[in-house]
């Protein structure tokens, strides 16, 4: 197949793929995703991003008949893709029916999965570092779930864009909590300090893998509250995410980041991570 897309327990052709309008992802935006990049024909911590879609899932109430098998679907579509680096994108919705707020209890999810070849950004971007802009975190409460309701994120990405940078850093109450489509550390005297996974971010499996990471290399890692202050003293700033990686920020809303290069310690868990990448 040229571009197999997977709907519903059946492989096809992109151009043969048909949701119904009356999907509740598309009407309401109920609905929680994953993407899950593959190195080589092999998924990235593909059980941990399984796990995180279940408690995704779990938390709205859609409920997913078998979890084992999607999997196994979604190891196949990347195998029918023949990409050797690739980017899945798995969608899930409550289901469809006729709009109405409250849903019904029966309904059966819908399933999409798409997957794309894997384009990694510049290298550019890895060795000079990136620009950020801060924003008012503008999302509800509950941003450890990975819906696919995500407006505040679009917009303040494109904010971040207008304004020539790659990534908008939002802040609630005075105090970091990530990115649009990334986790935010920072490193302080040669400590690595993210902040922590409560509701108010999304628990990146990226995030994790850093924290995990950097530990056995060595280093102190820390989940603790990051104030706006703090970003701007920092001595190195960093992104994490399926398609960031680790990715140096050293520019914030105009004012460098120390030297504004990007840092030793983040250029050292850049390779580290892009080693475990197979
Ligand atoms: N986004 N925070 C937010 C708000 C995100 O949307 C993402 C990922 C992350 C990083 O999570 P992970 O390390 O598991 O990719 C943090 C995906 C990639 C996206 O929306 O495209």
């Amino acid at each position: 197949m040229n571009n197999p897309v997977y709907i519903n327990g059946e492989f096809m052709e992109y151009e043969a793929a048909r949701i119904d309008l009356e999907d509740r992802g598309y009407q309401f935006a109920d609905g929680v995703y994953e993407v899950i990049n593959s190195y080589n024909g092999k998924p990235f911590r593909m059980i941990e991003h399984f796990e995180r879609l279940k408690k995704s899932a779990a938390a709205l109430e859609i409920k997913v008949s078998d979890y084992g098998q999607l999997q196994a679907d979604a190891e196949e579509l990347i195998r029918r893709s023949g990409f050797t680096d690739a980017s899945l994108y798995l969608q899930i919705t409550r289901g469809t029916e006729p709009r109405s707020h409250a849903y019904s209890d029966d309904l059966t999810p819908n399933i999409v999965m798409t997957v794309k070849e894997l384009k990694n950004h510049p290298d550019e971007y890895y060795q000079k570092g990136v620009k950020a802009i801060t924003l008012p975190d503008e999302r509800w409460s509950r941003c450890y779930i990975k819906t696919i309701a995500l407006l505040p994120n679009v917009l303040a990405k494109k904010k971040a864009k207008r304004a020539g940078a790659f990534e908008a850093i939002m802040v609630r109450d005075g105090f970091i909590t990530e990115g649009t489509s990334s986790n935010l550390f920072i490193v302080r005297d040669e400590r690595i300090i993210t902040p922590p996974a409560t509701n108010y971010i999304l628990n990146g499996i990226t995030r994790r893998v850093i924290l995990e990471e950097a530990a056995k290399l060595g280093f102190t890692v820390l989940e603790e509250s990051i104030s706006l202050g703090e970003l701007f003293e920092a001595d190195e700033v960093f992104l994490t995410g399926t398609t960031t990686e680790v990715m140096p920020v050293v520019e914030i809303d105009g004012g460098v980041i120390k030297d504004g290069k990007p840092g030793k310690i983040t250029g050292k868990l850049f390779d580290h991570y892009r080693g475990l990448l197979g």
